[in-house]
């Protein structure tokens, strides 16, 4: 789906997910939301605070897993994911902290291993996440899922690509600052959503979001596995479509 700006797109996402839940709600039913960081989401969550500050929608039967987190990094360091998304959304809204799942970027290297283990049966214990939403990084990395990455691959540790390290490098002041690694959701484990949005924004996102929908399904672009997927939408605005 093409709009003409990203307001408009991510208001009409953000519109879904309120929908979603309330659905699920009149059904006593809880929602599980898998969520992104990075700049595309941020206009989705401002119209979901803006609709739970006034219109009553209430994320007490939600339980969200967000896609990634750096690693090592502290919760409360300012690129933290922990940190993104309660500046950007749990701040605001009635959601249970308790109910709110991130990688944990404090983890021993040891442990690791067993946590992305628990993380992916934590997400099964709830019957599995209902709608995933999705940006792209300019490597075509969903989540930290980077050129490489198996169509099969569960949550584990990830070396990030020089790309978007110096991607990520404004926020660290430099890209020697961004961490190696990171913890993320595999590619396996975004594909077992119901349904999956992935957004993109702006003509720095023209490229690869061709290569990811036109392109040859391949691990050089981890994007392009999501033209296997049925449930997967793409929600572009007319500048990232421009190369289309
Ligand atoms: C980071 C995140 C991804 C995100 C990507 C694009 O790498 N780990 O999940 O999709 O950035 O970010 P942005 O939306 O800021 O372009």
């Amino acid at each position: 789906k093409i709009y003409p700006d990203d307001s408009e797109a991510s208001i009409a996402i953000a519109h879904r997910v309120a929908k979603l839940i309330k659905d699920k709600q009149q059904n006593n039913q809880t929602t599980v939301l898998g969520l992104a960081t990075g700049v595309s989401p941020i206009k989705v969550y401002k119209e979901l605070i803006r609709l739970h500050k006034e219109e009553g929608l209430s994320f007490s039967n939600v339980v969200t897993f967000n896609l990634d987190e750096y690693y090592p990094i502290q919760p409360d360091a300012e690129q933290s994911y922990v940190r993104f998304m309660k500046q950007n959304l749990f701040d605001h809204v009635d959601i249970d902290m308790a109910n709110v799942n991130i990688p944990d970027g404090t983890l021993a290297q040891e442990d690791i291993a067993d946590f992305c283990l628990a993380y992916e049966q934590k997400i099964n214990s709830y019957g599995g996440i209902d709608l995933q939403i999705l940006g792209i990084g300019r490597t075509g990395h969903i989540g930290f899922n980077e050129p490489g990455s198996a169509p099969n691959s569960g949550t584990r540790l990830v070396t990030l690509n020089d790309l978007t390290r110096r991607d990520a490098s404004k926020d660290f002041g430099g890209k020697d600052n961004v961490p190696k690694k990171a913890i993320t959701m595999g590619i396996g484990t975004i594909f077992k959503a119901r349904e999956i949005i992935l957004m993109a924004w702006n003509e720095k996102k023209a490229s690869i979001i061709k290569k990811a929908v036109e392109g040859g399904i391949s691990t050089d672009v981890p994007a392009t596995y999501l033209q296997m997927s049925a449930n997967t939408e793409f929600v572009i605005d007319e500048d990232a479509a421009v190369e289309l």
